[in-house]
């Protein structure tokens, strides 16, 4: 099997993180990664805020947390240091099919180079909020940009698990 073929299958979503930043050169070929996914017409609806400063990790994570319905106490992003957000632009037809393939680039390169990874939802939302859009208003980011995901990154600090098998019913044929 080509090495592409085994990342894509052994990649798994990971719960538990060490502190520790991963290495600037994985980060930026992640992220380079994720900026070639193919986009409706080409016309590169998403983009990708990286996150790796602590104090703006937490306040995220703490946004999120609030919008599930928990309290401070709950981290949704599993004690990783860093992430990737993804949001894209509303006014492309495909923006969300857009954003979620630059996820899947970008939890893939995450595998191919070692790095553990976990997409962690409810981005719309949180750039819904005035607090989101100030924090986007703060990078000079304008426009109509809609949260799809966010990617926490980090090296695990326990075992991941196991794929789920597949279901017998995923696959149709027309031969
Ligand atoms: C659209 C989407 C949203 C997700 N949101 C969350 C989330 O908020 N929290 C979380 O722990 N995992 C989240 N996941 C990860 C899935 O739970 C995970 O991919 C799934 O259980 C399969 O496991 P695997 O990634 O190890 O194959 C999300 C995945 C996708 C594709």
């Amino acid at each position: 099997m080509s090495e592409t073929l085994k990342v894509l299958e052994s990649r798994r979503s990971c719960r538990a993180y060490k502190p520790e930043l991963i290495e600037e050169e994985k980060l930026q070929a992640i992220i380079k990664a994720g900026t070639y996914a193919a986009t409706g017409m080409g016309k590169q609806s998403p983009i990708i805020i990286a996150v790796t400063n602590k104090e703006m990790r937490d306040r995220l994570s703490a946004m999120n947390a609030k919008i599930m319905g928990r309290g401070e106490d709950f981290d949704p992003f599993y004690g990783a240091p860093e992430l990737l957000i993804v949001l894209a632009d509303k006014n492309a037809a495909t923006y969300i099919y857009d954003g979620s393939l630059v996820m899947g680039n970008l939890m893939n390169a995450a595998a191919d180079l070692g790095v553990d990874s976990c997409w962690i939802h409810r981005a719309k939302e949180e750039f819904e909020s005035e607090e989101g859009k100030e924090i986007l208003k703060s990078l000079g980011i304008k426009g109509d940009y809609e949260g799809i995901g966010h990617l926490v990154l980090g090296y695990a600090s326990e075992p991941l698990k196991d794929a789920a098998p597949r279901k017998s019913d995923y696959v149709y044929y027309i031969r």
